[in-house]
């Protein structure tokens, strides 16, 4: 099957690409050259703001299903710039559902728990979103329109996705078991509930849906556990044995230019019954991320 996937340099996506079978032909989009090891992917430079390159990219080479998993994720970096991150969110994700549509082709796109206000977490997938910010409102609006767009798309949405392979950016994760193995102290949010999301099992989870389901619209594809920034961070801490100081922050004492959501974990019982890659609870995600740590030590 000819297989593509957006913001291929990225976390989630670049995950995917290495995942994908050799009997697939993979074109990886990204912006400017690729950052992933070689292998069997055809790389195309594109970028989801200016309107075609990626929906021309798509067509031509004739996408029969596309994981969209580029995006503008900074999300302090959306409010300051929201002209951009309309443009590369909302505008990127038609052209992907256009193309999508124009080829007949399934479409897994990508979203976050930030479409909800925080206020009621976990949320299933029936809950009502109340985006707050402009990276959470450009992305809720890209989930509709990938829906409207595309007739064979679903949704699937993850959360504080993170990843100890070599080459991937820096995450809160890492920076804990950075930060603590040089003798610093963490600060985490203590009050900022998450369902995080090890990349390479949200790209396991997203292929699945791709490739081996029909399931329409909305699906919650995060990891199962939903917990505080302090508890994963002391948890991250206690698997890699690295002892230190961790301080717990309230969201409201940090200056941030985008409003965070606090109790956002998402309910997976969903997908959990669908997939045969069930989300990972967070104590075996942190020890899958240890073994990419160590790996990428040797
Ligand atoms: N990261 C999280 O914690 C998180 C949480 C919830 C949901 N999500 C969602 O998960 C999906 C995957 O994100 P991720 O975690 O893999 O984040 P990521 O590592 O930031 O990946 C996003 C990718 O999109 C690319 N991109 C940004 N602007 C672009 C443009 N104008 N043209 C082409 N490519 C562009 C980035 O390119 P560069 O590499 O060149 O910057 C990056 O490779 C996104 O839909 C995101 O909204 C992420």
């Amino acid at each position: 099957m000819r297989v593509a996937v957006t913001g291929a340099n990225g976390l989630l996506g670049g995950a995917a690409v290495m995942q994908l079978r050799p009997e697939h032909e993979v074109l990886a989009l990204g912006r400017g050259p690729a950052r992933l090891p070689p292998g069997r992917y055809r790389w195309a430079d594109t970028d989801l703001g200016d309107g075609v390159s990626v929906e021309r990219a798509l067509r031509g080479f004739g996408a029969e299903a596309v994981l969209h998993a580029g995006a503008a994720t900074d999300v302090d970096g959306c409010e300051r710039d929201p002209d951009l991150a309309w443009r590369v969110n909302v505008g990127g994700t038609e052209q992907v559902a256009r193309a999508c549509r124009a080829l007949g082709a399934r479409l897994v796109a990508v979203s976050t728990d930030y479409v909800f206000d925080g206020t009621a977490g976990p949320y299933g997938e029936e809950a009502i979103p109340n985006p707050r910010g402009v990276y959470a409102r450009t992305k809720r609006c890209a989930e509709e329109a990938a829906l409207l767009l595309a007739p064979r798309c679903a949704v699937a949405r993850v959360a504080v996705v993170f990843s100890g392979r070599a080459g991937a950016k820096s995450t809160f994760a890492t920076q804990v078991v950075e930060k603590l193995s040089r003798g610093e102290q963490v600060r985490a949010f203590s009050d900022q509930i998450v369902s995080p999301t090890l990349a390479e099992h949200g790209a396991e989870m997203c292929l699945e849906l791709l490739l081996a389901s029909d399931h329409l619209g909305v699906l919650h594809t995060s990891g199962a556990t939903a917990l505080d920034r302090v508890e994963l961070a002391r948890r991250i801490a206690r698997r890699f044995g690295l002892e230190g100081e961790i301080v717990p922050v309230l969201t409201a004492d940090v200056r941030l230019a985008a409003p965070r959501p606090l109790r956002v974990g998402l309910v997976t019982g969903r997908a959990a019954a669908l997939l045969k890659a069930k989300p990972l609870p967070i104590d075996e995600a942190i020890d899958r991320f240890h073994r990419q740590w160590v790996e990428r030590g040797r």
